[in-house]
């Protein structure tokens, strides 16, 4: 029989993958969950439902600490937001495609399958990556057999798969955020229960206190919370804890697919919003203002290729180069205050700052002020002579 590798968190779509594989496409199924930072109660439970539904063999994949350094850390420094949405589960489907690309080499499988569904956009960031490292087939059950997500309870039912209460939405978790779909959610008018989100409190929940935080920058990616140097995961799950618990980073917006279709998405990204917001803060203070124009450029278009599954286009490498060079001078510290939903940037300093305190000061008599009589008297001349002569 041949062997098909199969990217496996244990949901609903890839347990009933493990079965559809096995029965209808004869293939000894080994699956493989990749560690990008879901919860570790996930994993475990990834690893028993393997084994109970029937994989031949099963892996864990440790890929926390690339995902942080290659993969966030990236993101922070091109601020990547895609409208409104900080491409959490976009910017792990390049690197589990990866790594189920690697492992269906070391065991030698004929495919490669995933649980993705014909109308999201995941299908197009595995393949495009698994076919741009590999020759295997790709193999999609769920899409293949157009199968909805009640007939897939039906079949899990059937085959004796369980499928615990707590999967009534679609959900997938990394380091950098949660995404929260399906059910009453797709109802763009329904308020998302509390039930929908773990990590980021409400405003009623949240805590009392005002917290005052510093992240400490370097070269555009941070390295230390208070103070406290940290590993970038830790520092990432860090940063998640404290602005989850004063109710900072759930979002609930209309987002356009790759095909088309317009989608509501509930997600909760606590440190992806509290880190970019710090970051751009810092490059307001560092960076020239044709710099920061060039830079909005930059972070649309690499958040585009990011959503689209183009992690691998030369293109996202060409604006990583660009990027670092950019970052050399986003060092520093940024002060932020959070409570209760709130999150304000409070304070900035860096080395490399472009702010000219003495300069801009009201008490400085230095820079002549009579210097600029001449510049301003011309200023918007073109407006001007429009309004005077041709405006009706
Ligand atoms: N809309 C988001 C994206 O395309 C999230 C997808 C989440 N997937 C899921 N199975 N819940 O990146």
């Amino acid at each position: 029989m041949e062997k098909v590798v199969l990217a496996f968190s244990g949901g609903l779509d890839t347990s009933v993958c493990v079965k559809l594989l096995e029965k209808k496409y004869d293939y000894e199924v080994i699956t493989a969950c990749i560690d990008v930072g879901q919860a570790r109660d996930e994993i475990e439970k990834s690893t028993s439902a393997a084994e109970k539904i029937g994989s031949i063999k099963h892996y864990t994949i440790d890929a926390r600490d690339t995902f942080a350094k290659e993969y966030l850390f990236r993101a922070i420094k091109a601020n990547a937001i895609y409208e409104g949405y900080a491409l959490s589960t976009a910017l792990a489907r390049p690197l589990i495609g990866k790594e189920i690309s690697e492992l269906a080499k070391k065991e030698g499988a004929k495919a490669i399958a995933h649980g993705c569904t014909g109308k999201g956009n995941d299908q197009f960031r595995f393949e495009a990556m698994i076919r741009s490292l590999t020759d295997c087939e790709i193999i999609a059950p769920i899409r293949e057999l157009n199968l909805t997500r009640s007939e897939e309870r039906e079949y899990a039912n059937s085959c004796g798969i369980e499928i615990g209460p707590d999967k009534v939405y679609s959900i997938d978790e990394n380091l950098w955020g949660r995404a929260i779909e399906g059910d009453i959610l797709e109802d763009p008018m329904v308020e998302p229960p509390k039930d929908a989100f773990t990590w980021v409190k409400t405003s009623d929940d949240a805590l009392d206190e005002i917290q005052i935080l510093e992240i400490e920058f370097k070269n555009g990616v941070p390295i230390a919370i208070d103070n406290e140097k940290l590993e970038p995961d830790a520092l990432i799950e860090k940063c998640a804890e404290i602005a989850g618990n004063h109710g900072i980073g759930s979002i609930d917006i209309i987002e356009d697919r790759i095909i088309g279709l317009k989608s509501r998405e509930i997600y909760e990204m606590p440190a992806a919003i509290l880190l970019i917001n710090a970051h751009k803060a810092l490059e307001h203070m560092t960076l020239t203002r044709t710099e920061l124009k060039f830079c909005e450029i930059i972070s649309s278009t690499y958040s585009e290729l990011v959503y689209n599954g183009l992690w691998h286009d030369p293109l996202r490498e060409d604006l990583d180069k660009m990027i670092d060079n950019m970052q050399r001078r986003v060092t520093g510290i940024v002060k932020v205050r959070l409570h209760k939903g709130s999150m304000r940037i409070v304070g900035r300093d860096s080395p490399y700052s472009l702010y000219q305190q003495d300069i801009v000061s009201f008490e400085d008599k230095e820079m002549d002020q009579r210097e600029m009589i001449g510049m301003v008297k011309n200023y918007g001349i073109q407006a001007a002579y429009y309004n005077k002569n041709y405006k009706e």
